[in-house]
């Protein structure tokens, strides 16, 4: 029987990650699953974010996923634990995007100085400035919410010049906290659709992360080290899409995110 491995997001944006884990993990069978009918979930409390990510997650479990990636960096701050903690059938494992992300920031930064740009509710969670100071206590972070940011790519606003000047002005106001950060992590799995904005608008010396290819590299390794997860995952190499809204609408939003053809299915939750 087939034990894909599951692929959540609110919307879109988990599709920048997933299309790196599958570059490097071809082999694997996967499931995505995109909550598009709720998306964004980054204006929401705490509870409706738990409770959504719960629903999604048991209906992975469901389709026999018994490893499931939250690739979406709200939901990691603030469901993951709590479904650790409480919501976990026996045998099965969830792992979010933050601590791939937090635990390697030295590699990036010379001045220990990071900024942080993600949804509202990443930030209020303090989730990275937290994970990040427990890895490395001597790193400064400092975090900006960039609300309009999900609205912007969930419409395919990606080049406007309302995107612009949206972008340019949180990316100053990050700045005015720190003007020498020299690493902005982009912590939500829909930014690096704005990264050509993105990039125009920061200077040119510092660096800007993006998560994909760092999950998908800590996904392989955590896979080699836990042989007892691993033996649980099928491999024949397949891959489908299901989401809460309409499937047209997915399939055909979904390619610019994945730079790929999809094909869905609508998901009841
Ligand atoms: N892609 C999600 C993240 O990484 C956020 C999108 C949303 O607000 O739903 O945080």
């Amino acid at each position: 029987m087939k034990q894909p491995i599951g692929i959540f997001d609110s919307g879109y944006g988990g599709l920048t990650v997933f299309k790196e884990i599958q570059k490097k993990l071809p082999q694997y069978d996967y499931i995505y699953l995109g909550d598009n009918a709720r998306c964004p979930y980054g204006i929401r409390s705490f509870e409706t974010i738990y409770e959504y990510t719960k629903n999604c997650v048991s209906k992975l479990f469901e389709f026999n996923c018994s490893l499931i990636i939250l690739a979406c960096n709200t939901a990691s701050a603030k469901a993951l634990r709590s479904i650790q903690m409480h919501d976990l059938p026996e045998g099965k494992k969830v792992l979010g995007v933050i601590r791939p992300t937090t635990e390697s920031i030295n590699e990036y930064t010379k001045n220990g100085k990071v900024g942080i740009l993600a949804t509202e509710g990443t930030v209020l969670s303090n989730s990275y400035r937290i994970e990040i100071n427990k890895f490395f206590p001597e790193i400064e972070v400092f975090q900006h919410a960039c609300p309009l940011w999900v609205p912007l790519v969930e419409s395919n606003e990606i080049n406007s010049e309302a995107a612009r000047i949206i972008i340019k002005k949180d990316i100053d106001q990050l700045l005015a906290q720190a003007e020498d950060i020299d690493t902005i992590v982009l912590a939500c799995t829909h930014y690096p659709l704005l990264l050509p904005l993105i990039k125009e608008c920061t200077p040119k010396n510092i660096r800007i992360l993006t998560q994909g290819e760092l999950v998908a590299e800590k996904l392989a390794n955590y896979l080699q080290r836990h042989p007892e997860v691993e033996k649980n995952c099928s491999k024949n190499g397949t891959t489908l899409f299901y989401t809460t809204d309409q499937a047209s609408d997915f399939e055909r939003n979904a390619e610019v995110f994945f730079e790929k053809k999809v094909k869905a299915e609508h998901l009841l939750i």
